[in-house]
């Protein structure tokens, strides 16, 4: 192949549709991953994340569309050529010892003896593994099975690493722990990983770039940081942390704004936004609603509290207003009732206009 792998991305995906039956499993995706980056396919159960997992290992064949990895056309005839896959299910050989087990690729690939050996014990070492060499994955904890499948994917030295939600299995302890250990072996490795999983707080944890699925289409490509500071729809920025979402019409645009029409009053929202008249939706996050018996000319609007949850690090609080609820956040304990009348308000750059949300409850007619 002629293709400049300088310039090439590690995988290309252009036009891709996946059918099983007349159901379109995967709808038309495009997607760059560049070498080195830490990309995760983030949505919901059924969006299509595994079915482009399986695609772009040379499991699958897109019914439309081209999936090229590191320039080269993936075939079913060479499956796992640039690609090496870990699943949920960590689908070790269990008459196998761990040492064999991660040896297996290196055997397939026709290694020499003393390097396997030698590869083997290296990459165990690095997983934290060197004591374990000898033991079978049923005397294994879930974290050491799946520390166990990595490095028998890893020491292949594959050009892109695809994981399906490899820490699923794991405890929410064990997971955050192999959560750090997983990145810190990326950058160390450099390898290319591809990382599927519903987790948004683990996608947002673990990724250079986020690409939010919806329906087997992608909803959203970037940076953890843009998909939650800027989500371009209420789908993203509801399924990437909480977020309150009211819809609205818009009443003026200006310069300075939106004013926007919505069942707990007018707001000033940023942007541009279509015409007078058009429906939208505003989003505001919890973590930027501000709450006090007064704010000091920053109260959007007054509600009653009907719950208050301290839950260690922040209070959250949710305010009824006219039959519409907000979430807020506040660090640490805030000392309010349920029944208290409070203030509420936000600085205008925390909300966001997105396109009118049909699913939403509450829709302004
Ligand atoms: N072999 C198959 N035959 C028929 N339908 C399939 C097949 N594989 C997947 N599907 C369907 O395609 C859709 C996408 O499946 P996929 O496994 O890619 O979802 P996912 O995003 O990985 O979900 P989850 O988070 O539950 O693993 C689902 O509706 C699923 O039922
Ligand atoms: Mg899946």
């Amino acid at each position: 192949m002629t293709a400049s792998s300088g310039t090439m991305p590690d995988v290309r995906i252009r036009g891709v549709v996946k059918r099983f039956g007349r159901f379109e499993a995967v709808a038309g995706i495009d997607l760059d991953v560049e070498r080195g980056q830490f990309v995760t396919l983030l949505g919901p159960s059924g969006c299509g994340k595994t079915t482009t997992l399986r695609m772009i290992g040379g499991f699958e064949q897109p019914d439309v569309g081209e999936i090229l990895v590191a320039g080269e056309p993936v075939s079913q005839d060479e499956t796992g050529r640039h690609t090496r896959m870990v699943f949920q299910s960590y689908a070790l050989f269990p008459h196998m010892t761990v040492a064999r087990n991660v040896a297996f690729g290196l055997r397939m690939d026709g290694v020499a003896r003393s390097e396997i050996a030698a590869r083997v014990e290296t990459m165990l070492a690095s997983l934290g593994l060197a004591d374990q060499a000898a033991k079978y994955p049923r005397q294994l904890s879930g974290g050491q099975q799946q520390r166990v499948a990595l490095a028998r994917a890893l020491v292949t030295r594959p050009r892109v690493l695809l994981l399906d939600e490899p820490l699923g299995a794991l405890d929410l302890k064990m997971r955050k722990r192999m959560q750090g250990e997983l990145k810190a072996l990326q950058r160390d490795v450099g390898i290319t990983f591809i990382y599927v999983t519903h987790d948004q707080e683990e996608a947002m944890n673990l990724s250079d770039v986020i690409v939010v699925m919806e329906k087997g289409r992608i909803a959203q490509v970037g940076t953890p940081e843009e998909i939650y500071r800027r989500p371009v729809s209420a789908y993203v920025a509801d399924f990437v942390g909480e977020t309150n979402l009211l819809p609205g019409r818009v009443v003026a645009a200006g310069a300075g704004g939106l004013r926007v029409a919505t069942r707990i009053g007018e707001l000033s929202v940023p942007g541009a936004g279509g015409p007078a008249g058009g429906a939208l939706t505003v989003a505001v996050r919890p973590e930027a609603i501000m709450i006090g018996p007064s704010l000091d000319g920053q109260a959007r609007g007054r509600g009653i509290v009907q719950s208050r949850s301290f839950l260690g690090a922040l209070t959250r609080v949710v305010i009824g207003i006219d039959g519409t609820t907000l979430t807020a956040d506040r660090p640490g304990l805030l000392a309010v009732q349920p029944g208290d009348a409070v203030e509420f308000g936000w600085r205008d750059e925390d909300a966001l206009a997105l396109p009118a949300d049909k699913s939403l409850p509450g829709e302004m007619q």
